[in-house]
């Protein structure tokens, strides 16, 4: 009836046009304003952010990251977290990398080719990480709370490590000889939130950010990209803090050297952004991949808890993640996501699809394992190895999954494939050979828990210019919604499913699809509209809402991409000749009314 109900009904908005202006672009009767952008002054001694970007590396602890990604809003209710509030709340973002040439006044020194100032790389190892935030709305405009809650979590706050790779020889480290902790988060990509009120963090391309001098390096390492050279050369300099990022064997064991300090990162993290002296934890019965996001199923008492994680790299895979222990409103935690069974997917050409276990207990899988001649020595050392166990059992490769999204009216399960130009051999859920544009999959399970083995997929949506595209009615997009290169993936309470985009090189500069942007698509009815076109040169990703959908926050990242220390190419949020900055943008309706 509900569905009936809603056939029918188009999105109550005018599409906004494609464009390339340097400003938020959003349908009339409704406004976006900019929201703690980096430098934002959050705790300590609040340091206000120069415009020549000359703070400190201690002034960034105390302030806003930079690069600005997934997000949660957490209501607070008097003095507790949870209920439904909607004039006050914890926001938690992401804070995915660094533009070094805007982070410092005249970008980063170089001495013969090498970093030299501690300080420039302390400044960027704590503009990574999250932001926990207390915004209260007064008189309709959202304000910062000098809150003991508001936290840095950096590149470099201790954390601990759980599941089955605790304690694992691979974990082992000068900082950790017992491989049990750890220093910060790097590339916290999308994000995700439990179902007790925690928020999730995931490490996405975290191997850059390490070198290793060695000329053979171990599977852990090369499969995922791990290489001679990092990106920003924080292992240039001496002391720990620094050749922790330094994985060459320099010593005659594992626990004097950070050989293993990669195998650190790729999980997902989690955050009780209500206990701010609590370290992060490492949750590794989740895998080790490029973890874009997760997101979670459904909850049922007395079930396990099921959810979703896509690795974004070209030809790489989607997981879920099935508890073993049961979902108890009000008892559960984070120990739930430390024992349980992880599965990879296998799309086949019939629209069905499989979840192959990763699990060394499982006689399928040690099977798979005898066939390729491969050998694990327990779960944990599979986990640290997620991708070559998925190759092993013949998971379907994707076109880059990034976020997951779940349909509150359904439970069916969105993935956004952002695109992979590398495709040369095409399969029934990645169609399309050197796929530009990028596609939106979905499924259904066929156990209505989420914790079978088996679902039904389908094909949401081709993205792409009309002459190249798809909609969820099987029609081109059109001037209203063509886009490319889909990845951040959202659904609102009412089944509305909200697309953000993430082009970049010539598809950004000269295609017929404008600025990165935000779409909403009905799946009722099929009908998709653009929303909000950001600023020049950035990606819009991140997504939450208040309960009462008065207050939608965006995240708009890194606006004037390419920009160098003395030439902007974009003057977003703060105007003409400053300092182009991530940051949130809060979206509400002139009448103040619910989005939609
Ligand atoms: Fe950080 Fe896959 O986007
Ligand atoms: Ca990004
Ligand atoms: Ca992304
Ligand atoms: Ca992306």
């Amino acid at each position: 009836l509900e569905r009936l109900k809603k056939r029918g009904k188009r999105l109550p908005f005018t599409a906004v046009a494609a464009n390339r202006a340097d400003t938020i672009s959003v349908p009339a009767g409704y406004k976006a304003t900019p929201f703690i952008p980096w430098g934002t002054p959050i705790r300590g001694s609040f340091p206000a952010f120069l415009d020549n970007a000359g703070n400190s590396a201690a002034d960034q602890a105390d302030q806003v990251g930079m690069h600005h990604d997934g997000m949660h809003f957490f209501p607070i209710d008097g003095q507790r977290g949870g209920g439904h509030k909607s004039d006050h709340g914890l926001l938690v973002l992401n804070h995915e990398y660094i533009d070094a040439p805007l982070l410092h006044p005249n970008g980063p020194t170089l001495v013969d080719g090498k970093r030299s100032s501690a300080d420039e790389v302390r400044k960027e190892i704590n503009a990574h990480g999250v932001s926990v935030v207390e915004v209260r709305r007064n008189r309709g405009q959202w304000e910062v709370l000098p809150s003991a809650r508001n936290r840095r979590i950096t590149g470099a706050t201790p954390m601990q490590i759980s599941g089955p790779a605790r304690g694992h020889a691979l974990l082992s480290t000068r900082y950790s000889p017992d491989g049990t902790a750890t220093r910060g988060t790097l590339n916290n990509c999308s994000n995700g939130f439990t179902p007790w009120g925690t928020y999730l963090t995931c490490e996405e391309n975290w191997a850059g950010y390490f070198a290793s001098g060695d000329a053979e390096r171990p599977r852990e390492m090369t499969r995922y990209g791990v290489g001679s050279a990092s990106r920003y050369g924080w292992d240039h300099l001496a002391g720990d803090e620094f050749q922790r990022f330094n994985a060459t064997r320099l010593a005659a064991n594992a626990s004097g050297d950070y050989r293993n300090e990669p195998n650190h990162f790729g999980w997902i993290v989690e955050i009780d952004p209500f206990a701010p002296e609590a370290a992060p934890v490492k949750r590794t019965a989740l895998g080790r991949f490029a973890h874009e996001g997760l997101v979670f199923a459904p909850t049922k008492p007395g079930r396990p808890v099921v959810c979703y994680s896509g690795d974004d790299s070209q030809n790489e895979y989607i997981y879920k993640f099935v508890s073993r222990g049961k979902y108890i409103p009000g008892r559960s935690n984070g120990s739930l996501l430390d024992e349980g069974t992880l599965y990879v997917a296998r799309f086949k050409a019939n629209g069905k699809g499989e979840w192959l276990a990763l699990d060394i207990r499982n006689k399928s899988f040690q099977a798979a394992c005898r066939a390729a001649g491969v050998s694990f020595a327990d779960q944990g050392e599979v986990l640290i190895n997620t991708r070559l166990a998925a190759d092993i059992v013949g998971a379907t490769k994707m076109d880059r999954p990034e976020w997951g999204a779940m349909n509150p009216q359904n439970g069916d399960i969105y993935f956004t494939l952002t695109n992979n130009t590398s495709r040369t051999v095409v399969d029934a859920a990645n169609p399309r050979p050197a796929n530009a544009y990028g596609h939106i999959i979905r499924w259904r399970e066929q156990s209505r828990d989420h914790a079978g083995r088996e679902f039904v997929w389908s094909l949401f949506l081709l993205a792409g210019p009309e002459d190249d595209s798809l909609d969820p009615n099987g029609r081109p997009l059109t001037a209203d919604n063509r886009l490319a290169s889909p990845d951040g993936l959202w659904f609102d309470n009412d089944g509305r499913l909200w697309i953000q985009t993430d082009m970049s090189g010539s598809q950004l500069a000269s295609g017929p699809f404008g600025n990165n942007q935000m779409l909403v698509a009905e799946p009722v009815t099929g009908e998709v509209k653009r929303f909000l076109v950001g600023p020049v040169g950035c990606e819009v990703t991140g997504i939450t809402a208040t309960p009462d959908f008065r207050t939608l926050f965006v995240n708009i990242q890194h606006p004037g991409e390419g920009s160098t220390s003395t030439n902007f190419r974009s003057s977003w949020p703060d105007g003409a000749g400053r300092r182009p900055r991530s940051a949130t943008v809060i979206v509400t309706r002139d009448d103040g009314k619910p989005l939609l």
